[in-house]
């Protein structure tokens, strides 16, 4: 009686046009919380109030936020590394399972891991950007201005207020990604959720544009989702070891495609 594992190796060595899809479960195995899981970033803080429009307009906010981000509370690290789970998926594309990872993350962890296409629908964190005139900085730059005592870093060209290069909730997804990442939905004929509680529109769209096209699709989820009944096969367990199980049965599977 083959497995779940086996199965789910089974399309991806198959896959001509496969799709990875994560969200912050991928990356909790690295140290950085998810958001809503047991222990998620909304469970300590107020969603309500991380929107674009009050980090712009509120000054008390954006410093809680840079002290967030220079104390490590918050998703702008340095010092956490790709797992099991991000080395996984760079294997899978590099054995031509999957064409790339569409990300909801903002951790850079997929490219750290070797995977060469990441769609990132959020932004990254790795970035920092002026909002009035776009100049733009590796995020350490700012950050150790913000450790060295500024609490509200401006920009040095036009005096613009500054913001982490991810998009928040009431700002506007980058529409080339969005793009890319529906082309890639649209094509796929397997495509492998990972860590994701699949809440939040539009990415919660693409897994069912991939449905819809007649996608073999499955999710490696710890906890279950709401959208859990239009996935082929569900495996409620930790991304690290599942993708690696999924990696090593496709390299029993098709030696053709070497890792
Ligand atoms: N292995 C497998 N699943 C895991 C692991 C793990 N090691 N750790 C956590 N999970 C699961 C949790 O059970 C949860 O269902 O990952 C899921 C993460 O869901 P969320 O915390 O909602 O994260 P995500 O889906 O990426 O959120 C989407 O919401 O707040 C916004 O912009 C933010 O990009 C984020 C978006
Ligand atoms: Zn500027």
């Amino acid at each position: 009686m083959s497995s779940a594992i086996d199965r789910i190796a089974e399309w991806a060595a198959q896959a001509q046009r496969g799709v990875a899809f994560t969200g912050a479960g991928i990356s909790t195995e690295s140290g950085i919380p998810d958001f809503r899981g047991p222990n998620g970033f909304w469970k300590r803080n107020d969603a309500a109030k991380f929107t674009f429009q009050n980090y712009v307009a509120d000054p008390e906010h954006r410093k809680e936020r840079w002290r967030q981000a220079v104390e490590g509370r918050s998703f702008m690290r340095s010092d956490v590394r790709p797992n099991a789970g991000h080395t996984a998926l760079a294997n899978l594309e590099r054995a031509g399972a999957i064409r790339g990872v569409i990300t909801q993350n903002i951790d850079g962890l997929h490219q750290e891991s070797g995977s060469t296409k990441v769609l990132e629908l959020h932004g990254t964190a790795k970035k920092i950007g002026c909002l009035d005139c776009g100049e733009r900085w590796p995020a350490p730059v700012i950050l150790e201005r913000v450790v060295a005592g500024e609490d509200d870093p401006r920009c040095t060209y036009c005096g613009g207020i500054l913001k982490s290069a991810t998009i928040s909730f009431g700002q506007q997804l980058p529409e080339d990604v969005v793009e890319e990442a529906h082309r890639w939905s649209l094509d796929a004929d397997f495509f492998l959720v990972v860590g994701s509680s699949l809440v939040v529109s539009p990415a919660n769209g693409f897994p069912i544009v991939a449905k819809r096209r007649g996608a073999k699709l499955a999710i490696v989820n710890r906890e279950p989702t709401d959208l859990d009944d239009i996935f082929d096969e569900v495996i409620h367990d930790d991304a690290g070891p599942t993708l690696t199980a999924i990696v090593e049965r496709l390299e029993a599977l098709s030696p053709r495609r070497p890792l």
